[in-house]
């Protein structure tokens, strides 16, 4: 065609592609219409995978393939170069199932990118192609097949005929049966991004002498099974991110890490690490996320370990034996954002290098033996942190002049005093359990806070709630228990799920209003000097006649893994979804209300010592989930009814 003029030579290229493809033109734009190889070979992966909510009712003849959801051709060729069927959009039963025929997708010779990901496909079924003659894409540089829950792939050998691959991700598919997965990956030349967390992988040695990954920025070996030393060819010139957290390496961490100078993400959390930490890891300019929390870790930590790491933002050396060895005056070049120095040997006050710390987002220096803090520094050192983990002390203060603008919380198991401190309207978490506050419940909450968790068992807080709490919207859980407050029970929030006033003074009825409290589950109202009679609508509260088992405890955790975001030492973690009610109360009286025996998912019934008259009504037959249950010390009279006979988890 070179002779040719070129208005004639795009006539003729026309006419020669008018077979296999035509260009539509509309007023406004012109669609290509795909490559009818192409179409056909969509529609045979259509018809082999199962798709529940018909996502692709596009995906027909009616419209050129170029129109189809996911689908993206070139604009002039109509040769499809992308398809993205990733489910991240869309609820799990949304999700495609059923078998990729990958053998199927990769004859789209011009394919560069796919996306599977977050669908819950089951196997990959690809056949080898060195004895056919298919042709197969050759410009694939973007596969993402992660997150497929039950997929699972015995034999990665077809990824040695993706030479333009740039970005694998496998996560959380099962690779178990992969031994030589190192290999393979290592015959793509071009790779930039590697990602095989959570893979079943057993083995992170390479029979190669040599693993050509030098192209490599990305690499996730995160919740794997390796049990080795750190093995010498992750030695990668140009690695930014290494993730081997959750493995169960061993040895130590090399000093050549320190001359991989693009690395910017060090993550090797919960791992079994001995040794010190390299010196040389300090000449990481590039450093911002140092993570080695969960190993054992020992030695002798000075600011040499840090000396270049100005950009380092996020560091964790939680659960380590570290010494820390610092100079008085350092003033290190970093300002960290987070940092989790948890359960390792602080001394006992906060040392000087973190007050220099001003623009912290998360403290956690919980169980690190500090027993005193300055009282100058530490308001303004903490005012601005949004996580604050401050547990399992022994620290003896008086904050009650500190305004925490956090999310969350956690000052338990230490020993202040004085009123407790001012919270924002932010404050999720509060968690000042086991310590000495005293005053009253902050009448201020009850307009405009957001709390969702409030912990203040065992201190000596007294005076009366404030009467109406029902603002609380978002105030699930509740814990006063073992202190002095006195007065009535006033009106809950009115999404509560768990309400412990335990070991207080308060008096009068228990209130109606906790019929309506729908999500309730734990209710322990005992060891006060409540009187009257048992709610007559007790048996209202939805969660304890038929809530889901799991609902609650779902949004629960969801909440709490937003909030809270590792929260660990967080007693509510365990809770689960327990129904009780416990309204042992020293001087109720009157009948045990009949209808209370609807609430047929309660676990535990503690009504014992009180003055409750009457007779067990037979419908406590009904409480087949009973395991717990105490009507001791009361007044009743009668038979034990027979259906008793019939709560068979019943153990006390
Ligand atoms: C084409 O024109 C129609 C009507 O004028 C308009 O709604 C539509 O968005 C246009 N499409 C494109 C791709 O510009
Ligand atoms: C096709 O896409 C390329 C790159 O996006 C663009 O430069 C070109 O103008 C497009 N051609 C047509 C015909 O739309
Ligand atoms: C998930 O999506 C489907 C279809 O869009 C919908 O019918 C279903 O109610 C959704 N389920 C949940 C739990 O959101
Ligand atoms: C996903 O696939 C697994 C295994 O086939 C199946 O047990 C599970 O129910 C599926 N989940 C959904 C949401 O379809
Ligand atoms: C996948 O597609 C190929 C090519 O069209 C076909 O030969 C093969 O039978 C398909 N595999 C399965 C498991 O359907
Ligand atoms: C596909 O995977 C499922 C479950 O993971 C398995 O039971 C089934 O045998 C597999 N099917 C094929 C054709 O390999
Ligand atoms: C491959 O293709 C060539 C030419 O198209 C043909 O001669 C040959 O028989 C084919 N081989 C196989 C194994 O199909
Ligand atoms: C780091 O690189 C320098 C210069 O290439 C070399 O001399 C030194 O031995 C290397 N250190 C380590 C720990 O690999
Ligand atoms: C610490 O690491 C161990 C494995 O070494 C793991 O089982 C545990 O869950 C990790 N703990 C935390 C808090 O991450
Ligand atoms: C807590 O502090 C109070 C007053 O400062 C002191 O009397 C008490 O012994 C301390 N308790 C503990 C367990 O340190
Ligand atoms: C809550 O706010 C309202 C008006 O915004 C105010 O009248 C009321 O006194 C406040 N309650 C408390 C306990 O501060
Ligand atoms: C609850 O909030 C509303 C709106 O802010 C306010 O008017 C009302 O006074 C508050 N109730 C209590 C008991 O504080």
């Amino acid at each position: 065609m070179l002779g040719f003029p070129s208005n004639i030579s795009i006539l003729l290229l026309l006419f020669l592609y008018a077979t296999s493809f035509h260009i539509t033109m509309s007023s406004n734009h012109s669609v290509v219409q795909c490559n009818e190889m192409d179409q056909d070979k969509l529609l045979l992966f259509k018809q082999g995978i199962n798709d529940p909510i018909n996502r692709l009712s596009s995906w027909s003849s009616e419209h050129g393939c170029c129109e189809w959801k996911g689908v993206h051709c070139h604009n002039t060729t109509g040769r499809i170069t992308s398809l993205d069927l990733n489910s991240n959009m869309y609820n799990e039963s949304a999700s495609f199932k059923g078998e990729i025929n990958l053998s199927l997708l990769l004859q789209l010779e011009f394919l560069n990118y796919l996306d599977l990901s977050s669908n819950n496909f089951t196997n990959v079924s690809i056949q080898p192609t060195h004895n056919n003659n298919i042709t197969i894409s050759t410009k694939l540089h973007y596969l993402d097949l992660s997150n497929n829950q039950y997929l699972h792939i015995d034999n990665l050998h077809w990824l040695s005929q993706l030479p333009s691959l740039k970005h694998l991700d496998l996560r959380s598919v099962n690779l178990e049966k992969q031994t030589n997965w190192l290999e393979i990956v290592a015959m793509l030349p071009k790779l930039l991004e590697l990602l095989l967390s959570n893979c079943e992988l057993n083995n992170i040695h390479s029979s190669l002498k040599y693993v050509d990954l030098t192209s490599l920025t990305d690499l996730d070996l995160s919740q794997n099974n390796f049990n080795s030393e750190f093995p010498q060819w992750l030695n990668l010139p140009n690695l930014r991110y290494l993730s081997l957290r959750g493995n169960q390496l061993k040895g130590s961490i090399p000093n050549w890490l320190g001359n991989i100078s693009s690395l910017m993400d060090l993550d090797f959390r919960s791992n079994l690490l001995t040794g010190n930490l390299p010196e040389s890891l300090g000449q990481l300019f590039n450093l911002f996320t140092l993570f080695v929390g969960n190993n054992s870790l020992s030695g002798t930590l000075s600011e040499k370990h840090f000396y270049n790491l100005s950009q380092l933002s996020n560091l964790d050396l939680s659960g380590s034996d570290f010494e820390f060895h610092m100079d008085a005056n350092w003033i290190p070049s970093f300002q960290l954002e987070d940092i989790d120095l948890s359960n390792t040997v602080l001394g006992s006050k906060i040392p000087a290098w973190l007050y220099t710390q001003s623009s912290l987002g998360t403290l956690d220096i919980s169980s690190t033996g500090i027993s005193s803090i300055d009282e100058d520094k530490f308001p303004s050192f903490v005012a601005g942190i949004e996580y604050l983990y401050l547990s399992n002390h022994s620290i003896s203060a008086d904050i009650s002049n500190v305004i925490l603008c956090v999310s969350v919380t956690c000052l338990d198991h230490n020993n202040f005093t004085g009123k407790l401190p001012s919270i924002s309207a932010k404050a999720d978490v509060f968690d000042v359990s086991h310590n000495s506050f005293s005053g009253g419940f902050p009448s201020s909450w009850v307009n405009g806070t957001e709390l969702f968790y409030i912990d203040m068992e065992s201190n000596k807080l007294t005076g009366e709630l404030p009467p109406d709490m029902s603002n609380l919207t978002e105030l699930l859980f509740i814990n006063l228990e073992n202190n002095e407050f006195s007065g009535k029970i006033p009106r809950m929030p009115p999404n509560s799920e768990m309400l412990i006033l335990k070991s207080n003074q308060f008096e009068g009825n228990i209130p109606p209003q906790l019929c309506n409290l729908s999500a309730l589950h734990i209710l322990d109202f005992s060891h006060n000097k409540l009187s009257g009679s048992i709610p007559q609508c007790l048996h209202k509260i939805a969660n304890m006649v038929s809530g889901e088992n799991d609902s609650s405890w779902y949004s629960f955790r969801e909440l709490t893994f937003n909030l809270v975001m590792k929260g660990q030492g967080l007693k509510y973690r365990y809770i689960g979804l327990l129904r009780t009610i416990d309204l042992s109360a020293k001087n109720l009286s009157g009948e045990i209300p009949e209808k209370l025996f609807r609430l047929v998912k309660i676990e535990s019934l503690n009504l014992s010592h009180n003055h409750l008259t009457g007779t067990i009504p037979n419908m406590i037959g009904d409480m087949k989930n009973l395991e717990s249950l105490d009507l001791s010390y009361n007044q009743l009279v009668g038979e034990i009814p027979q259906s008793m006979a019939g709560l068979t988890f019943l153990e006390v």
